[in-house]
């Protein structure tokens, strides 16, 4: 069987376009929206994100204002920038790279940011207007996904969606997502019983494990849609998803690619909820 290749690069470049044309709109009244990067300690990952998301404003002409701090910098300093930042009109989003350093409460620092520049949509007041259904700012990775379904017009209502991984950043806020547009929506993870019966009885498998090459075609149902939001390193050091897309794309009818799918969409989404932000500052 042919699948079909759900290609986030490319969305996100046609996304990008249309961002950039109403960020040229507002810089026509003066207003810039700007983005507050704050990455802590040395994780190479955390690094080559921070580039990237930084690279994405330029792209798009958002302005983007780095706050890299030292390993050691204690939390009383981080949570001094997040006030400082919060104050600041000319950010309207503030995003902290995660994981922090293993001394600075990730949980304390977030709930921190002002929920109105909550970008990332990681603080708990977002989290909760997610949870009921109205959502200021949608979560970047779970939010790119729905829009990666939606360009490709596949509709979740009624389907049977599988999500593997119940991460807050990822496994929760998808399951969310997909419900409000009425998916029947299962979790699943390292505790679940017979993990690849649940999966196999997916119409959508979203794969948020963090294992490379985990699904192989048997957790997969003959034209399930896979979506892939693992970035893994295989044993000769390539980034890879969690799905072994050579086996499974046989069976897909479509599939996302790693790199090249959900990575770019979280990253597009990032810019969406931070011109949204400035949008709501300025009152449009
Ligand atoms: N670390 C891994 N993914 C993310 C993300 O989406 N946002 C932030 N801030 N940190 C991350």
């Amino acid at each position: 069987m042919s699948y079909k290749l759900l290609d986030g690069k490319d969305l996100a470049a046609r996304m990008k376009k249309t961002m950039s044309k109403e960020v040229e709109k507002l810089a026509a009244e003066a207003i810039v929206p700007g983005l507050a990067v704050v990455i802590a300690g040395n994780d190479p990952a955390s690094r080559i994100y921070v580039n990237m998301k930084k690279k994405d404003c330029e792209e798009v002409g958002i302005k983007s204002f780095e706050y890299a701090l030292p390993e050691e910098t204690s939390e009383e300093e981080l949570l001094g920038l997040i006030d400082a930042l919060n104050q600041d009109s000319a950010i309207d989003g503030i995003l902290v790279q995660l994981p922090l350093p293993e001394h600075l409460d990730e949980a304390k620092v977030i709930r921190r940011i002002s929920p109105d520049k909550d970008v990332d949509a990681f603080h708990p007041f977002n989290v909760g207007e997610l949870m009921i259904g109205r959502p200021i700012f949608a979560p970047c990775t779970p939010a790119g996904v729905m829009e990666l379904l939606k360009d490709a017009n596949i509709d979740v209502a009624g389907k049977n969606c599988v999500i593997a991984g119940r991460s807050n950043i990822v496994g929760k806020p998808m399951a969310m997502l997909m419900l409000h547009d009425n998916a029947t929506v299962t979790i699943c993870h390292s505790q679940t019983r017979d993990l690849k019966a649940v999966c196999k009885e997916a119409d959508i498998l979203i794969s948020a494990i963090g294992r490379a090459d985990f699904i192989t075609d048997d957790y997969v149902k003959e034209g399930a849609i896979i979506i892939d939001v693992g970035i893994n390193r295989n044993a000769e050091g390539k980034v890879t998803g969690d799905v072994d897309f050579p086996k499974v794309s046989k069976k897909a009818f479509a599939i996302t690619p790693v790199p090249g799918g959900v990575g770019p969409m979280t990253r597009a989404m990032l810019l969406k909820n931070t011109i949204k932000a400035c949008n709501m500052h300025n009152k449009k």
